[in-house]
């Protein structure tokens, strides 16, 4: 039997004017997230206000409250000056949506839990497949984000390359890759059984994309390795620097090795709605699969990825299940449960689509110019001072740095705790990695609303840090 208090609160939950009241009141909420103006971009203490938080939570009726205070003490995407990590602040109208969508709750499992979201995600896919210069009969599906998206696909080259290996679990394939793949190659080989030790790294060029004339010697080692099949990944858009790779050279190299060419566009995708930067993914149309990010470069919220693979047929072959409940009948239009790993979908299409059908894709051609005309101004700037120095020219939006003078254990160390001075002073947010084996510091303009002087006041400050830090800064 229901308490009389449980009983209240299912009464309210569902009451029309409450559920109006809880609307506007968490869009007021969503709104001041987006358009956040003057205020840390992470609060000092981080640590010790997600304790206050947890603990209060425990204590309070005030749902909203509890919300506003969540986001009011979390990172401020939206601020200008945060440039930390390859998630962007979000085209308001595609965030404000996402309540609409959880609202509906539709699963695109099979068209008959989604027909009018499935027809939505199909023309999305179809819009993607002409922009990417893919064939009609290319087929994939969005996923929750660019590691799924880079295991669908070496799913299906892995099946392509030895078929019935999802039966068998058994395929011996290497996986050659620029040394800057991101990890979920190397993790997607560890899930489809190829294991790790079948990823063979490629050098890099002076501009960190993968140095074309390795390539074969990669192969070479992998062959000498006792492999006979080959997956060639290139990437458009590295994690750490933003690198293009040469994609008409490597599916050159792929055609003569008989490999599978799979691109990894999870952050640059977004440029081919850029007439100036689209170049930059010449070849891309070449490739046996792609995959690409709508919420790195194209301002989606969180989860926005997207899988094609060029001969769709590659895609329903492994993922063929049956399941009677759910699968079944032939109809015009198909149950993207049998095109994609997960069974319950989230009708993520519709933020893209929207803002590519109202807006057009010139907003894109705007916004993804603007970030990467601010990585080049964050690099000038940097050529220009005589205390930090670029590592390299940007390709898109993210930029690396360091300190002028000696490159040892001591600039690791005073880079490392450059970045957490600033992250925790609240002024700006950026983040670091590691280049040629020493520490560097990284920006990513991810806010088309961040501009060159806000990216020159936080270079200013990191320049202000440095001197107070001491130690050795030399011109060179
Ligand atoms: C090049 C590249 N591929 C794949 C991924 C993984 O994407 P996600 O974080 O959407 O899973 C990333 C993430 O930063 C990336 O930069």
């Amino acid at each position: 039997m229901k308490s009389n208090k449980a009983e209240k609160i299912i009464q309210k939950l569902w009451h029309p004017t409450e559920v109006r009241r809880l609307a506007r009141e968490l869009a007021e909420v969503a709104s001041t997230a987006l358009t956040v103006k003057d205020r840390p971009v992470r609060r000092p203490r981080a640590d010790r206000l997600a304790a206050q938080i947890t603990q209060r939570a425990a204590k309070t009726s005030d749902l909203v409250g509890l919300v506003r205070k969540i986001s009011e003490a979390s990172l401020a995407l939206s601020h200008a000056r945060y440039g930390a990590q390859q998630v962007a602040a979000p085209i308001p109208a595609a965030a404000l949506v996402e309540s609409v969508v959880a609202a509906m709750n539709q699963s695109l499992a099979v068209w008959e839990m989604s027909p009018i979201a499935t027809a939505i995600d199909r023309d999305l896919m179809t819009g993607f497949k002409k922009l990417f210069g893919y064939p009609r009969a290319a087929e994939g599906s969005l996923v929750p984000g660019g590691a799924f998206a880079n295991l669908t696909a070496l799913l299906a080259a892995r099946d392509a390359l030895v078929p019935q290996a999802s039966k068998s679990g058994k395929a011996r394939i290497a996986i050659i890759v620029g040394a800057q793949a991101h990890y979920s190659i190397a993790r997607a080989a560890a899930i489809l059984g190829l294991g790790r030790d079948a990823v063979f790294k490629v050098p890099l060029d002076a501009e960190f994309s993968t140095d074309v004339s390795q390539v074969t010697h990669s192969f070479a080692s992998a062959r000498k390795s006792g492999f006979r099949k080959f997956i060639l990944v290139g990437s458009s858009g590295s994690t750490p620097t933003g690198s293009f790779d040469n994609l008409v050279a490597l599916a050159d190299i792929a055609r003569k090795q008989r490999a599978w060419f799979h691109v990894d566009a999870a952050h640059g995708a977004g440029l081919a709605f850029s007439p100036r930067f689209r170049p930059r993914l010449k070849g891309l149309s070449l490739a046996d699969s792609l995959i690409f990010d709508p919420h790195k470069m194209m301002f989606m919220p969180l989860a926005a990825g997207g899988v094609l693979v060029r001969d769709g047929a590659r895609l329903f072959g492994p993922l063929q299940e049956q399941a009677p409940y759910l699968f079944g009948s032939q109809r015009r239009w198909p149950d993207l449960g049998q095109i994609t790993v997960a069974c319950s979908q989230r009708f993520d299409a519709l933020k893209t689509w929207l803002v590519w059908r109202v807006y057009g894709g010139e907003l894109w051609d705007h916004l993804t110019t603007h970030v990467c005309d601010v990585a080049q101004a964050a690099f000038q700037y940097c050529s220009e001072s005589e205390i930090l120095e670029p590592v390299h020219q940007p390709h898109s939006n993210i930029f690396c740095f360091r300190l002028r003078g000696r490159h040892d254990r001591d600039s690791d160390r005073r880079c490392w705790a450059i970045k957490e001075q600033l992250n925790e002073s609240g002024f700006a947010y950026i983040s670091s990695t590691v280049l040629d084996g020493r520490r560097v510091l990284r920006i990513v303009v991810m806010n088309p609303r961040t501009t060159a002087d806000d990216i020159r006041d936080v270079l200013r400050r990191v320049e202000k840090i440095a001197m107070q830090m001491g130690g050795e800064i030399r011109s060179n």
